[in-house]
């Protein structure tokens, strides 16, 4: 017997699309970026007077920007601003010598991002955090951050968001000195296995609601950025309509969208936020909601109030939660994606490096 064996095959290495091997290899590709400890070490050691960041980035880019903002205001007291790359020339006004801007692209190749940037080198520091060796944005920056994630060939950003994910929170916890999420983060590639390792649930909540044609999804805080990629990656390669939205701005429209049998899916880890996520998540149960949580596996409260609940290791606190509630959305989005028979590498209309404005 020959078994027919094409290039394309042998590089998913067993696995169906190269999607799920990507999600797979978010561990890895963790664990390959929190090596670049150092380097990153020696870029905030070059950039003094940094009294202003400024994040520009498109699409799975820029909710890795939104995370950023969050580290940086929080821990280490800097203001940050996030701009779609589309919109900067519209927006970003006020940059000077003091405002480092940082371009996170996996491509390296967005063409409104390159062109932001080479309208921020004219007055700013510049910092890239790319995956791409080589690629137009590490040639143009004037400091970069390689993400090591390896090749994505997916078109919906996975592994690639992940290791964006860890280079920002080495930058923040390093410009905080923050040893205790230093510490936290070499704990991440095992909490990611961890999800991995209960797939079997996943795959059974997609065939629950694969039926539905709007889904929201529902963050506060680090887990903001969360639902509005976990909505992203559902839009990409479904074809459902998926929608994120800060917990708390419910109430000023969608919570009117919100009737029987709608999906939502709520991200709610232990900490600050956790007690007014519940109450949204109350809020839109009664309303009929179908509510998917993701929380900590010993949340009580939550098992109680949500009939459907993934859980994840209660140590994930909710501020390295990004890095870990994001892979179960993933998978969520991708068996969703099988159910209904799409290819989720190759999402119709879409291309893994744009690079039109
Ligand atoms: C495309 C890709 C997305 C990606 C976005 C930004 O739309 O399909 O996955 O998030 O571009 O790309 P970049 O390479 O700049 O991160």
């Amino acid at each position: 017997d020959t078994i027919n064996w094409t290039p394309e095959m042998a590089e998913k290495e067993g696995y169906d699309h190269f999607m799920i091997k990507e999600i797979n290899e978010q561990a890895t590709s963790v664990k390959n970026t929190l090596t670049q400890k150092d380097n990153i070490q020696k870029i905030i050691d070059d950039l003094d007077d940094i009294s202003r960041i400024c994040f520009v980035a498109c699409g799975t880019s820029y909710h890795a920007s939104l995370t950023g903002k969050y580290l940086l205001e929080s821990l280490a007291g800097i203001p940050t601003d996030v701009i779609l790359a589309s919109e900067f020339k519209y927006s970003a006004k006020t940059l000077d010598e003091n405002t480092l801007v940082i371009f996170i692209s996996q491509s390296g190749e967005t063409a409104d991002s390159l062109k932001a940037l080479d309208v921020a080198n004219e007055t700013s520091k510049t910092l890239g955090i790319v995956n791409v060796a080589g690629s137009s944005i590490t040639r143009r920056a004037q400091y970069v951050i390689q993400t090591q994630a390896g090749p994505e060939i997916g078109v919906a950003a996975t592994k690639t968001y992940v290791s964006q994910l860890t280079a920002v929170y080495l930058f923040a916890a390093l410009m905080a000195k923050d040893d205790r999420l230093l510490n936290d983060l070499d704990k991440v590639p095992d909490f990611i296995n961890e999800v991995l390792e209960d797939v079997e649930s996943i795959k059974a909540m997609s065939q629950r609601y694969n039926y539905a044609k709007d889904f929201f999804y529902l963050g506060r805080g680090y887990s903001y950025p969360t639902a509005l990629e976990g909505a992203l990656k559902l839009k990409e390669i479904s074809y459902i309509h998926g929608e994120g939205y800060a917990a708390g701005e419910l109430k000023h429209g969608p919570l009117a969208l919100i009737d029987e049998g709608i999906p939502v899916v709520v991200v709610i880890p232990p900490g600050d936020s956790h007690k007014k996520t519940m109450s949204n998540l109350e809020e839109v149960k009664s309303r009929g909601a179908r509510v998917l949580a993701f929380g900590a596996a010993d949340d009580e409260e939550l098992a109680e109030k949500a009939p459907e609940v993934f859980k994840i290791n209660p140590e994930v606190s909710e501020i390295i939660a990004p890095l870990v509630y994001i892979v179960p959305l993933q998978l969520l989005s991708y068996y969703i994606t099988i159910e209904k028979g799409f290819d989720p590498d190759k999402p119709r209309n879409l291309a893994k490096c744009v690079t039109v404005e």
